[in-house]
C-alpha cells in the first residue's frame, strides 16, 4: 500500500467525528508494532518521529525516517509519517525530502506574539513544500527537555484566541492545552470535555490532543466525541515494551541475543496500540 498524507487521515477522522491515532516512533520495533497493530485492527494511522527522537539518533533525521516511511508503505492499511515537536527551522526544512507528509511545528511554549510570529513564518515554508502544519496555542507540558515555558502550570487555550492564532498562522490544525500533560505513565488526567467542545465551534481546523498516554479511556472517547481529530501517544508505548524488556531481563541474567528481548517488547507495544484502536473506533 502506498504511504497515506496526515492530512487526508485527519480530515477523514473529522468528518466522521472520530480521530485518527498518532503514535511516536523511537526505534524501528516501534514502527512494525504501529503497523502490525493497525493492520490488525484494521485502521489508518499516523507514525510520528518527535525532533527528541531524531535527537536521540544522532541528530540524523534521514534513517529513521526512512525506516518509518519503508514500515508505513509496506503496511496493509493507509499509515502517514509526521515530524513531531520541531522547534529548529533547520529541522523543519529537511521534513519534506525525508518524506513526511506533515510536520507539527512546537512554538507552544513562547508567548503568544512570538509563538504567532515563528509559527506563520514555518507555516508558510512548510506549505511551499507541500506540508500540512498542525501547531500548538496554550501549553501541554511535561515533555523532557522542554523549554522554560512563558505559560503557567495548567494553562488551557482559550476559544477566541485560538481562533485567531489560526487565522494569523495558516495553521492546519491545533494542538490545544486542555487538561493532558506528556509523558505520564498513569492514566489519571482529567480533560475538559466542555472546552475541547467550545474550542471545536470556535476553530475552523481540527483539534489535536498531546500527552494522550495519561488520558483514561473513557475521557479519551469522550473528548473524541467532543471534538478531538488526532489523539498522540508516545508514553502508553514505551511503558508497554520496557515492562516487557525488564520482566524478560530479570528472568534470565545470561541472556544476551536483543531479539529475545526485543520481540516481547515489540509485542507489548502491538497490544498497546491495539487497545487504544479498539477504545477510539
Ligand atoms: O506528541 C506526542 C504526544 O503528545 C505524546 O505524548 O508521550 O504523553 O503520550 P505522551
Ligand atoms: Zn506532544
Amino acid at each position: 500500500m502506498t504511504i497515506a498524507a496526515t492530512g487526508d487521515l485527519v480530515a477523514d477522522a473529522a468528518r466522521r467525528g472520530t480521530a485518527v491515532a498518532a503514535l511516536n516512533v523511537i526505534t524501528l520495533e516501534h514502527a512494525e508494532a504501529i503497523a502490525s497493530a493497525a493492520e490488525s485492527v484494521g485502521i489508518p494511522v499516523i507514525m510520528q518521529v518527535s525532533e527528541n527522537a531524531v535527537r536521540f539518533h544522532g541528530g540524523r533525521l534521514r534513517p529513521i525516517a526512512a525506516a518509518a516511511a519503508q514500515v508505513a508503505e509496506n503496511a496493509g492499511v493507509p499509515i502517514a509519517v509526521h515530524l513531531d515537536h520541531v522547534t529548529d527551522d533547520e529541522l523543519a526544512e529537511q521534513a519534506a525530502a525525508a518524506g513526511f507528509s506533515s510536520l507539527m511545528y512546537d512554538a507552544g511554549a513562547l508567548a503568544y506574539d512570538e509563538n504567532v510570529r515563528r509559527t506563520r513564518r514555518a507555516t508558510q515554508a512548510a506549505h511551499e513544500t507541500g506540508l500540512w502544519v498542525e501547531a500548538e496555542l496554550g501549553y501541554v507540558g511535561g515533555k523532557p527537555d522542554a523549554p522554560r515555558s512563558a505559560h503557567e502550570p495548567g494553562v488551557r487555550t482559550d476559544p477566541d484566541e485560538a481562533a485567531r492564532y489560526v487565522e494569523s498562522t495558516g495553521v492546519d490544525a491545533l494542538a490545544v492545552a486542555v487538561g493532558s500533560s506528556h509523558a505520564m505513565t498513569t492514566q489519571t488526567a482529567r480533560l475538559d470535555a466542555g472546552l475541547i467542545a467550545r474550542l471545536r465551534d470556535r476553530v475552523p481546523v481540527p483539534l489535536v490532543l498531546h500527552g494522550s498516554s495519561g488520558v483514561p479511556d473513557d475521557e479519551l472517547r469522550t473528548a473524541v466525541g467532543a471534538g478531538i481529530a488526532k489523539v498522540n501517544v508516545g508514553t502508553a508505548l514505551n511503558v508497554a515494551m520496557t515492562g516487557a524488556v525488564r520482566r524478560v531481563l530479570d528472568a534470565d541474567p545470561n541472556l544476551v541475543d536483543p531479539r529475545r528481548y526485543l520481540a516481547p517488547g515489540r509485542e507489548a507495544m502491538t497490544a498497546a496500540v491495539k487497545h487504544l484502536l479498539e477504545v477510539m473506533r
